[in-house]
């Protein structure tokens, strides 16, 4: 059942991930949140840092009361704080009724890069989906900021419709994105390091996947890390259904572990997560890419020939160790 936002506020958590979590905001957090958000480069497209950290402090007291006074919001801020102590931005949800939210965040340029913010709002759309019943998410920004389109989009957000930009009141220099995050809603998005643990679990069942030292975590992390944008899962509510590893070498694309979980098997999950490394690839002006797959698997081969990949018969697939020992394994 859906939880009214409005009327059944629940407490916020610590969210914790690993190297960094997100601390429900209290007003205690002004004076360290008034440096990080001194940083200019934060403001490049829109809202400018806090007039004082008086201003700040009061900000904070108002936000810790967690919604608006006539009740018809419920506001969640979180402080990012990483392992070393450090706090390196916020993230925003304001809840309203019919389960939809708002999110926003912040995250100092020196954090900037590395996919924090990615894996933090995920974790935040999460603990919203999951904790606070939220269904439906939106969130709005400068035309010209770039940087948050691409981490929205990473995160399966689509532009909304113009109907909507209307109602909103959206002005013509901003944008409005939003996603599904109900149980029943499938959601394409980037693989975040977060995913690995569920993902692992569903190539272990998956027949068609060979897994072997180049799956431990800290492989897998590398990859991601080498190649971000590319790779991509699907998912229903907090539920992954598909995984596809996707990078490149600068000249050629290379796809691994394409699965899907099997009751959801012929629902055009897997040719969605195709598409979008495909997209993803061609942007990246990668023109080509290969993937192999278990020459008795009849069904990946059905299904690569009706996505319009070809079979190389001209060509077999020979493997080397750098470290010269003879490769006896798949
Ligand atoms: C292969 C696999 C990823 C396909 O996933 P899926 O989500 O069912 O595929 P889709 O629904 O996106 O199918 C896309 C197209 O391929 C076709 N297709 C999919 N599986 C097929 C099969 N077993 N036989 C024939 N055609 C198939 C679909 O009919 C569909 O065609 P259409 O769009 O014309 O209807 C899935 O079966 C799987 O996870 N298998 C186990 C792991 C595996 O073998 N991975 C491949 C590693 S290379």
């Amino acid at each position: 059942m859906t939880k009214d936002v409005t009327t059944a506020p629940a407490p916020m958590r610590i969210i914790v991930r690993q190297g960094w979590r997100l601390e429900p905001q209290m007003a205690t957090h002004a004076d360290e949140m008034f440096v990080v958000l001194s940083d200019p480069a934060i403001y490049e497209f829109e809202n400018q840092p806090p007039a004082s950290l008086e201003a700040l402090r009061h900000r904070y007291a108002l936000l810790e009361s967690r919604g608006s006074p006539d009740g018809s919001e419920q506001w969640f801020n979180w402080v990012l704080r990483l392992d070393d102590g450090r706090a390196a931005g916020y993230l925003q949800a304001t809840l309203y009724a019919g389960a939809r939210a708002d999110i926003a965040y912040e995250l100092a340029s020196a954090h900037w890069g590395r996919g924090l913010a990615a894996r933090a709002v995920q974790a935040m759309i999460d603990e919203l989906a999951t904790h606070h019943g939220v269904r439906h998410l939106s969130a709005m920004l400068k035309r010209a900021n770039h940087r948050s389109l691409r981490l929205l989009q990473r995160l399966g957000f689509v532009a909304s419709s113009p109907a909507e930009h209307c109602r909103r009141d959206i002005v013509d220099d901003e944008r409005l994105l939003e996603r599904a995050c109900d149980a029943g809603a499938l959601c394409v998005r980037e693989c975040l390091p977060d995913d690995l643990a569920d993902a692992l679990a569903l190539w272990r069942v998956s027949p068609g996947v060979g897994l072997s030292d180049a799956d431990e975590p800290t492989a897998l992390r590398r990859f991601l890390a080498r190649n971000p944008g590319f790779s991509a899962v699907a998912t229903r509510g907090t539920l992954l259904v598909g995984t596809l590893l996707c990078g490149h070498d600068g000249r050629r694309g290379l796809i691994h572990h394409l699965a899907v979980v099997e009751a959801e098997w012929r629902r055009g999950i897997a040719r969605a997560l195709v598409e979008r490394a495909s997209s993803a690839l061609h942007r990246a002006g990668i023109g080509k890419c290969h993937l192999m797959v278990y020459a008795d698997n009849a069904a990946a081969l059905a299904f690569w020939h009706k996505v319009g990949a070809r079979r190389r018969s001209e060509l077999a697939l020979c493997s080397l160790t750098p470290n010269g020992d003879v490769d006896r394994s798949c």
